[in-house]
């Protein structure tokens, strides 16, 4: 030990994502359903303890670096602060960003930011209140907006927004969305969406493509690639010309980064999982609750890392959706 969590297609994992709940106080139709879902127990869910456990054989014996926290929606977590200041008193100490919808940031950024988050990505779909309401069945974009201002007066850098486009829904608003992002000082990416919602309802031709992205936001700026310092980020970065600002396209369909991807996911009842995708877990609760050494967990951890698959396989004939849908997997 340490040992590089390395997968047979020479990729290493060092970053790791932990899903903190799978609950969440909106309900992003390309994530959730209406109603229906059933939420993990509360036996089910790793507790503080058992995450600081896991991420500490993460970080001293697996080479992990950088530490994300996502959900469903993280900040309904109670003991957040707590998990972040567990992660930070970890050495080496790796990298601790959270992915959060923004709801109810603003009260508690100078809390997490004691405790040790570096960094945020928040998501934003529309500035168009009731777009907001259609498109994640709640009225609470202002809550949003004030979170996001709260982690840039907070001084986090860079507060990232993470807008997934749907056709017909909110496509026309990327260049609005753009130019809030600048007067805000954030850095704004755009995603394709995947299949991964509850409903199995993804189709290709309502997914808004990197390229249409490129197209509208090109007809108010000129955008100039940035693709140099990309390293395993998902996002391809560019330039607004004229500006000291960059904007993010996130291409996970029609141009995927599965090659260089460096990430292992934990859901919040303790499954491993190798990929977004991934059509099997690993359930790490009987180890941590069936006295297993450090060692054990990690063996089976670099296990589960050696058979990640090539890629996604979204364009495979044979693609299955996971069963999971985004909020129990942890965006
Ligand atoms: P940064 O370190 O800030 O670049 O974080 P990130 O972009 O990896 O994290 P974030 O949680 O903000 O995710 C943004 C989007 O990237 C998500 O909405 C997904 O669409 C996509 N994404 C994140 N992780 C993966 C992944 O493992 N595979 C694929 N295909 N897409 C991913
Ligand atoms: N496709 C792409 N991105 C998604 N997200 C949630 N569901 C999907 C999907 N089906 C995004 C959220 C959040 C990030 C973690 O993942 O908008 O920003
Ligand atoms: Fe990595 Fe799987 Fe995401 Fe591709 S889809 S980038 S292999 S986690």
């Amino acid at each position: 030990w340490p040992r590089p969590l390395r997968d047979r297609h020479g990729r290493v994992a060092t970053d790791l994502r932990v899903s903190l709940t799978d609950r969440c106080n909106l309900r992003c139709t390309y994530c959730m359903p209406a109603d229906g879902l059933e939420w993990l127990g509360r036996d089910e869910l790793l507790t503080s303890d058992e995450l600081e456990r896991l991420m500490r054989v993460a970080v001293s014996r697996l080479g992990i670096t950088s530490v994300r926290l996502t959900g469903g929606e993280p900040l309904l977590r109670r003991d957040l602060t707590q998990v972040i200041a567990q992660v930070a008193a970890l050495e080496p100490r790796p990298s601790i960003a959270l992915t959060t919808n923004g709801i109810g940031l603003a009260a508690r950024v100078e809390e997490l930011r004691a405790a040790g988050l570096d960094r945020v990505n928040i998501s934003l779909d529309t500035l168009d209140p009731d777009t907001f309401t259609q498109l994640t069945r709640r009225r609470r974009l202002p809550d949003v907006l004030a979170g996001v201002e709260a982690a840039v007066r907070a001084g986090i850098r860079p507060v990232k927004v993470n807008t997934v486009l749907m056709r017909g829904v909110n496509d026309h608003e990327a260049p609005d969305l753009l130019e809030w992002a600048m007067a805000t000082g954030v850095q704004l990416r755009f995603i394709e969406q995947m299949p991964l919602d509850a409903q199995h309802g993804w189709s290709r031709h309502d997914m808004v493509t990197a390229d249409e992205i490129n197209e509208s936001l090109s007809r108010r700026w000129r955008l100039v690639d940035d693709r140099a310092e990309r390293g395993s980020a998902p996002a391809e970065l560019f330039r607004v010309a004229g500006t000291a600002h960059r904007v993010g396209i996130i291409a996970s369909v029609t141009r995927p980064f599965c090659g260089a991807c460096d990430r292992v996911r934990l859901t919040a009842d303790g499954q491993l999982r190798n990929c977004l995708f991934a059509r099997t877990e690993s359930d790490l609760r009987p180890l941590l609750r069936g006295g297993a050494t450090d060692e054990e967990i990690a063996e089976r951890w670099l296990t589960v890392v050696g058979g990640k698959r090539p890629g996604h396989g979204i364009d495979d004939p044979s693609f299955l959706q996971p069963d999971r849908p985004m909020s129990a997997i942890g965006g």
